[in-house]
This record gives structure tokens, C-alpha cells and sequence, in this order.
């Protein structure tokens, strides 16, 4: 089987009232951590797993997503005629050629359950990925999404990335009850929407990355609304581990929530720390 996910779904389609005002015109997925936008480093993630179709889920207010991969060609050209070719290089790398982009609407919020079903007419019935691109994860090597990709070929199942949360955090997570079968793999028995803490099964939380069957379109379709009325895509994947393998996956590295202040903050620190320039003023920041 092959180790390539060539299709990943980015469900872009959420209102992202916590960053409001600032959202009610930049798309949540647009906003930088140092140069790059969200999306990018969601994109590059992809395309490291073997992504050559991404497919966004958008709403009618999410042009500037469409935008940014597309070719900027007076922007390029006047780049060019400059002379300024490194510029340009960074303009035109934001996609690899081989990769398409697809985009479809989410026609009203109604779950992330639901955006990604609205992925379906173009995924079909083959495996496929999917980043939920305010969970940036920093890896030292394999990207996440890559690391998940591998197991799911070798093993023929789905997976989903987890990772361990304070208890008192489970009411904001889908959490698991797994068997453990390898270091950093365990079998789901048991998946749950946003628990509270004395109920949950685990402190093993659901975070953005899932490889998942085109069988889960078909659970999708009957799956009622559930927690906050949404349609949510753990109990999708509940009805799916009664039929088959599904593994929850600790991913290696690092993950911040950028759907939150405090992880936006905390990323940007993160990367200006890796880079020469930027990590002397954030020192002098953290010590002032
Ligand atoms: P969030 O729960 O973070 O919601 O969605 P949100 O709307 O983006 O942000 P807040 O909570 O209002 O600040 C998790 C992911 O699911 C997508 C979001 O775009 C995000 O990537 N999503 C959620 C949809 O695409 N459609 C939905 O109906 C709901």
C-alpha cells in the first residue's frame, strides 16, 4: 500500500470568534507566526506526507485563503524586472507545481464533523488526511501528518493524533480510551466529544491531524447533531472503530494551539527562537 496520502482536507470554515475583531476580516488561518500564515505551514505538512490535492473547506468570507495560492503575477513580475529573486523564489514557493488546490464551501458552520463531509465529492472512497491548521505542530523530524501517514499504510487503519492534556481541560476535547500496542500507538475502544472531566475516560485528547477511510463520509451522513448541536467528526470516527482499526497516535513534537491567544503567542516565541536574528530580542523579552 502506498505511504503517500495524496488527498488532505483543511477545514477552514469556522468563524474564529476568539481572535475577533482581527477575524472579522483576516480568515484565522491567515494570521502570521513570524512571516508565514498559518495555512502555510498546514500546507507544508501536507505536502510532506505526499499531499498532491488539497482541499480546502472554506465559507463565502475566506477568499484571501484562495488568494494566497494563487499566482501573484504582477507582484512576481515587478519582483523579477528588480532583480529580486529571492523574493520572488519565496512569492512562487508557497506551492510545490505538482500540488492542486481544491476549494469548497461549507454553506453554514454546522461542525467540523460536517466540513469535512462537504470534502467528499472530491475525496471519493480512498484514505485522507486532515489538518486542522491552528494546531501548528513543530516536529524534529517527520511532520506529523507524515508520521501518522506511514502507520496507516503499514496497518491498513485509520489514525488520530493525540496528546495528553490537563484533566481539567477535557470539556474543550474529543478524548480516548486506547489500548496501548506500541510505544507511541494504541487502539481505540472508546472516543468521546468534549467530556467532562470527571467523565472522561482518559486525559488523552484528540488534536488536529486524523488519517481517516473514505468510509467515514457514509458515517458522516448519519451522524446526528451532537455536542453544541454541531456534527461532530469523533462521533463519525466512534461508529468507525466498531468496524475497523482506528489508532490514537502521540505524534513526536510539538503542538500549540493557535486557535488561542496564549498559543499564538507562544509559537511565535517558539520560532523566533530557532531563528538567529529574531532569538537574542526574544530573549531580551522574556528576561525584560
Ligand atoms: P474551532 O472549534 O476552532 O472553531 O474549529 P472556530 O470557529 O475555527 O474558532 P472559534 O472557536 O470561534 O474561535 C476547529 C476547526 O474546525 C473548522 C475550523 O475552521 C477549525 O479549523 N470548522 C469548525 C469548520 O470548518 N466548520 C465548522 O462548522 C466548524
Amino acid at each position: 500500500m502506498s505511504r503517500h496520502l495524496h488527498k488532505v482536507v483543511f477545514p477552514v470554515a469556522g468563524l474564529g470568534t476568539r481572535f475577533l475583531p482581527a477575524t472579522k476580516v483576516v480568515a484565522k488561518e491567515m494570521l502570521p507566526v513570524l512571516d508565514r500564515p498559518l495555512i502555510q505551514y498546514a500546507v507544508d505538512e501536507a505536502v510532506e506526507a505526499g499531499a498532491d490535492t488539497l482541499v480546502f473547506v472554506t465559507n463565502r468570507y475566506k477568499h484571501a485563503i484562495a488568494d494566497y495560492f494563487d499566482a501573484a503575477y504582477e507582484l512576481e513580475q515587478k519582483l523579477a524586472e528588480a532583480g529580486k529573486t529571492d523574493l520572488l523564489e519565496i512569492v512562487r514557493s508557497v506551492l510545490p507545481a505538482h500540488v492542486r488546490c481544491v476549494f469548497v464551501t461549507q454553506p453554514e458552520a454546522r461542525g467540523l464533523g460536517h466540513a469535512v463531509m462537504c470534502a467528499a465529492p472530491v475525496i471519493g472512497d480512498e484514505p485522507f488526511g486532515v489538518i486542522l491548521p491552528d494546531d501548528l505542530i513543530r516536529t524534529p523530524h517527520a511532520g506529523a501528518l507524515k508520521q501518522m501517514a506511514e502507520l496507516a499504510a503499514v496497518r491498513g487503519c485509520g489514525v488520530v493524533a493525540v496528546e495528553e492534556v490537563p484533566r481539567a481541560q477535557t470539556h474543550k476535547y474529543g478524548i480516548v480510551d486506547a489500548e496501548p500496542i506500541s510505544e507511541r500507538a494504541a487502539r481505540l475502544r472508546y472516543v468521546v466529544e468534549k467530556p467532562r472531566p470527571e467523565e472522561a475516560p482518559s486525559n488523552l485528547a484528540i488534536v488536529g491531524r486524523y488519517v481517516l477511510p473514505g468510509r467515514v463520509f457514509e458515517l458522516l451522513r448519519t451522524t446526528a447533531p451532537g455536542s453544541g448541536g454541531e456534527i461532530q467528526l469523533t462521533d463519525a470516527i466512534e461508529a468507525l472503530l466498531h468496524e475497523r482499526e482506528v489508532l490514537a497516535y502521540r505524534f513526536e513534537g510539538t503542538r500549540f494551539d493557535c486557535g488561542t491567544k496564549a498559543g499564538l503567542v507562544r509559537a511565535t516565541l517558539a520560532l523566533a527562537r530557532e531563528d538567529p536574528e529574531l532569538a537574542p530580542l526574544v530573549g531580551a523579552a522574556a528576561s525584560g
